[in-house]
């Protein structure tokens, strides 16, 4: 397919996080341009709420939700089970569910919450449906990251925090790993038809934050009335998504629609195939200590 007539009709997009804030307009825009979209996040009920929303607001009727916590490997494994028992091709994936955690919080496979969901999650994932995107290709991986992976660093001695737990150490490492994990999987792509970039959305009044209590819960409103609305949040999502321009860009980092250059420890190799051993030997770690079970529910 040549690089102007990239669009989004007859293609599948599947989008996580989608209920609020910066996914669920990125679900809508790409809903809008005449895809299929598929989104997922963790309640039934929101699922089913947004995908009504979209389907009105877009007149697309082609819109469907799978509901499953995708902190859990088990969550995103019935995910990605559940997305290839309906669709065989995948053409757009867009990894956006993320959170900050104030409070230390230890998921139901031994992992810190913000590693197993802000990045254990892309992982595995795009692994899940990596072969779709290969045989659908052209196609599209979009890792929602953020600029404050530039204040990040592996700590690889205590990647969860164990020993001593910082939140803004936490997520600026997690971010840092999505534009680390971003670059070794467009290597790995490349060829094959399937780019992948990363980005950062703006700071972007949303849910972002405020499923803390305490103080965190408190000033995130606060602190948010200087944010951008969700609507521009969404914007590099959709333009990395969609855009015929980034056709056969792969391997970059974004903000506001454009290239820019991400913290100098993400171009390195080392790093970026460390981080992706150490994913790997996680998964199996968890697999090999947890029965695997349904995590997963979607619409009739
Ligand atoms: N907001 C900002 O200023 C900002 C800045 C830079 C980067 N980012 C990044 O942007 C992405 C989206 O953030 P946002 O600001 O749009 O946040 P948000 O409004 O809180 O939305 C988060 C979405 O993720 C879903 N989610 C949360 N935990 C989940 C789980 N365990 N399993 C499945 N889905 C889950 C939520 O749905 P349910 O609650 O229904 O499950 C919701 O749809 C994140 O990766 C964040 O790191 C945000």
């Amino acid at each position: 397919m040549s690089e102007n007539t990239w669009n989004l009709k007859n293609k599948t997009a599947l989008v996580t996080g989608a209920t609020n804030g910066i996914g669920k307009v990125t679900a809508l825009r790409l809903a809008a341009q005449g895809g299929r979209v598929v989104i997922v996040s963790r309640s039934v009920e929101k699922c089913s709420a947004t995908v009504d929303e979209i389907r009105t607001q877009t007149g697309n009727p082609n819109v469907e939700w799978i509901a499953a916590d995708l902190s859990t490997l088990a969550g995103v494994d019935e995910a990605a089970a559940e997305f290839r028992a309906r669709h065989q091709e995948l053409h757009v994936l867009v990894n956006n569910a993320g959170g900050f955690f104030a409070e230390r919080i230890v998921t139901a496979d031994g992992y810190e919450m913000t590693f197993a969901l802000n990045h254990l999650n892309y992982f595995r994932l795009t692994q899940q449906l990596r072969d779709l995107l290969v045989s659908s290709a052209p196609a599209r991986v979009v890792n929602v990251s953020s600029d404050a992976h530039y204040g990040g660093a592996m700590n690889f001695e205590d990647l969860m925090g164990a020993q001593k737990y910082s939140s803004w150490r936490a997520y600026s490492q997690s971010k840092l790993a999505n534009v680390l994990f971003t670059y070794a999987l467009a290597r790995q792509l490349e060829g094959s038809g399937v780019t992948a970039n990363a980005l950062h959305p703006g700071f972007v009044a949303s849910g972002f934050g405020r499923n803390n209590s305490g103080w965190m819960g408190m000033l995130m409103p606060l602190v948010q009335l200087f944010a951008i609305k969700p609507d521009k949040g969404a914007e590099t999502s959709v333009f990395l998504a969609t855009s015929p321009a980034v056709s056969r860009v792969s391997g970059k980092y974004f903000a506001n629609s454009k290239e820019k250059e991400s913290a100098a420890i993400s171009y390195d190799q080392t790093t970026q195939d460390r981080l992706w051993a150490i994913s790997e030997q996680l998964i199996q770690s968890a697999q090999h200590a947890l029965p695997t079970e349904a995590a997963a529910s979607s619409q009739a």
